[in-house]
């Protein structure tokens, strides 16, 4: 035992005794723990060992089919009151919850070693961080948060005899004796839940050994249950990658921008810009935890040590440095695997090698239906990996936040970019995010779907109360001069001919650049109904090599935007009387503004 923390060790014996493992080991989070890891994994068929020569110390995964990506439908906030979960979260009771699960967590670690993973979000000792204990059978999501997370010993050492989220996680795959485990062990999908209990800060998870059901530092610590603890202690946690963003003339600030998933937010977490002298460097793909610093700026850390991101059409040409940061020490999951002993996956730049396997352990077919990578295959590799990892990304005061960026897959009526007239105007634009999904897509009815602040899977409360604490954190803030401007940008609009108006990618710079300037206030807007859009010269589109509509881009029809407020209003109806005022209030200034 490596604590004498009374809380935890009696913690991990009651659950040792529920869970009843063959054996219980504390993580140190060394490198000799995390190789004889592998190596079982290995030996057991469960992990395969990369081409050393090609991919040195990474390791290869292959789900079980029916266990590929989070579950939202199997995803619960328990809290006491269904009112607080609100109208956009599963909820059930907490004692009814926790009944149900304790029946399912009897007996479930047998014949498994239970590891306890002592985890820090965020840089060690920050006074923004906070620490974790994850109690798991899954050997698997031991090395993955140790990629994911400061885990280990040190972690102890900072803990002492301080308070911890407790974490609890099994796949639901007990053993018999005697009896060979699967390669991929987890349970069926009734049986699996991702609870979380906002009131006394607890994670229970079961039945996937998946990603953010079971790295439950990730979405479940970092966003639900730090949404909680940020709304009752005055601070932020968000979905929100975190860059640095520097200008030919050397002047550096640092954006905070949120997305739905499929936005692309990891290749603009690593932009390599087109614009000469610009620079983009990254602190964080997917998470922010901010507070107030003693000059009164909102200070940003990434909780996390690493990234978690989609293989699929990711390559040298869509995100380098994300490519770059894949070259060693890195687990993949469920993309293909080549004869050689690399991966592949479907856009990665090249075609498959003959006899490439794919995530279904068959053989690829490229004309066949079957795709080598599932579309939620994933890499796990370590931040400190990245080419452009920003100098202060570990920096325990954060990096102060100039601009946060909203954003969303819109083909029509949202431009280019606009710019909030004020913190509650900003607060409104991330309320009402969401991206156009087609009928195909998701099984959804076709149009909007809102993703409010991309927190719609991630809200720990009920996202209108998490609305207010955005309002509230505006006026709270120290110097509300120092608050961080607000913009909405859509990369994603298109013609009349469904052609994409906007190249995207390095490109996206050009917008960055006329935010940069804007928070210096040196950049040409026009004030128009929605919000402070770009004069047409002020985006500087020197050097691209595609014809730009610019009026198209930032073209703000009325008739349109008629038919987006009463699309706000559907999306507003279905928090009833938790709305805040001033959020009613911008939407009813907004219809005002098109009279
Ligand atoms: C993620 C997500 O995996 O947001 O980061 O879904
Ligand atoms: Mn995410």
């Amino acid at each position: 035992m490596m604590t004498q923390n009374q809380k935890l060790i009696s913690w991990v014996n009651e659950w040792a005794e529920l869970c009843q493992p063959e054996k219980i080991h504390w993580c140190d989070g060394s490198e000799t723990e995390n190789k004889q890891l592998l190596d079982k994994m290995t030996a057991s068929g469960m992990a395969v060992k990369l081409n050393e020569s090609k991919r040195p110390d990474s390791y290869y995964f292959q789900s079980d089919p029916n266990d590929v990506a989070r579950v939202e439908n199997r995803t619960f906030i328990c809290s006491e009151r269904k009112e607080d979960a609100g109208p956009t979260n599963n909820w059930s009771t907490p004692v009814e919850m926790k009944e149900t699960m304790k029946k399912l967590y009897k007996g479930c670690m047998k014949g498994r070693t239970m590891y306890i993973i002592p985890f820090s979000m965020g840089p060690l000792g920050s006074r923004i961080a906070h620490i974790g204990i994850e109690i798991t059978d899954s050997p698997y999501v031991v090395v993955n948060m140790r990629i994911m997370t400061r885990m280990g010993k040190a972690v102890l050492n900072i803990l002492g005899n301080g308070e911890f989220v407790p974490c609890i996680h099994s796949v639901g795959y007990p053993l018999e004796p005697g009896q060979k485990d699967k390669k991929w062990p987890c349970a069926p999908i009734e049986q699996k839940f991702i609870s979380h209990f906002p009131e006394t800060k607890e994670i229970w998870s079961y039945g996937s050994g998946y990603g953010g059901n079971a790295l439950l530092g990730k979405k479940c610590f970092a966003l639900r249950i730090a949404s909680v603890m940020a709304r009752n202690e005055g601070w932020m946690a968000e979905h929100m990658l975190i860059m640095g963003v520097t200008n030919p003339e050397g002047i550096k600030k640092y954006f905070a921008a949120a997305f739905p998933s499929a936005c692309g937010k990891t290749n603009l977490a690593m932009l390599v810009p087109t614009l000469p002298g610009w620079k983009v460097e990254c602190v964080g793909d997917d998470i922010a935890w901010m507070k107030f610093g003693e000059d009164g700026r909102l200070y940003a850390i990434n909780p996390e040590a690493g990234f978690f991101g989609v293989a699929p059409l990711t390559s040298m040409q869509t995100n380098p440095n994300a490519m770059l940061s894949l070259r060693q020490n890195c687990i993949f999951t469920n993309t293909g695997i080549t004869p050689e002993g690399d991966i592949w996956w479907e856009g990665i730049g090249y075609d498959a090698p003959e006899g490439t396997i794919t995530w279904t352990n068959e053989i690829f077919d490229p004309k066949g239906s079957k795709p080598a990578a599932h579309p939620n295959a994933r890499f796990t590799a370590p931040a400190s990996q990245c080419p452009v990892i920003d100098p202060a990304w570990e920096d325990p005061k954060g990096v102060p936040i100039s601009a946060f960026i909203f954003g969303g897959r819109r083909p029509t009526t949202i431009p280019l970019v606009h710019e909030a007239f004020d913190w509650n105007h900003g607060v409104f634009l991330g309320s009402i995010a969401g991206s156009e999904v087609t009928a195909a897509a998701l099984g959804l009815k076709a149009g909007v779907r809102r993703d409010p602040f991309a927190m719609l899977p991630f809200a720990g409360y009920n996202m209108a109360d998490y609305f207010k604490h955005w309002i509230k954190t505006g006026e709270v803030a120290p110097d509300k001069k120092a608050l961080p401007k607000i913009f909405y940008v859509n990369w994603f609009r298109k013609d009349e001919n469904g052609k994409w108006l906007w190249p995207g990618f390095g490109d996206n710079i050009r917008v960055l650049k006329w935010i940069f300037e804007r928070c210096e206030n040196n950049a040409k807007a026009v004030r128009t109904q929605i919000g402070n859009l770009p004069a047409v010269d002020s985006i500087d589109i020197s050097g691209i090599n595609q014809g730009i509509d610019i009026h198209g881009l930032l073209s703000v029809d009325p008739e349109m935007w008629k038919e987006e407020i009463a699309l706000i209003k559907e999306h507003y109806a279905l928090f009833g009387e938790h709305l805040p005022v001033e959020l009613k209030n911008q939407l009813i200034a907004l219809e005002k503004r098109f009279q």
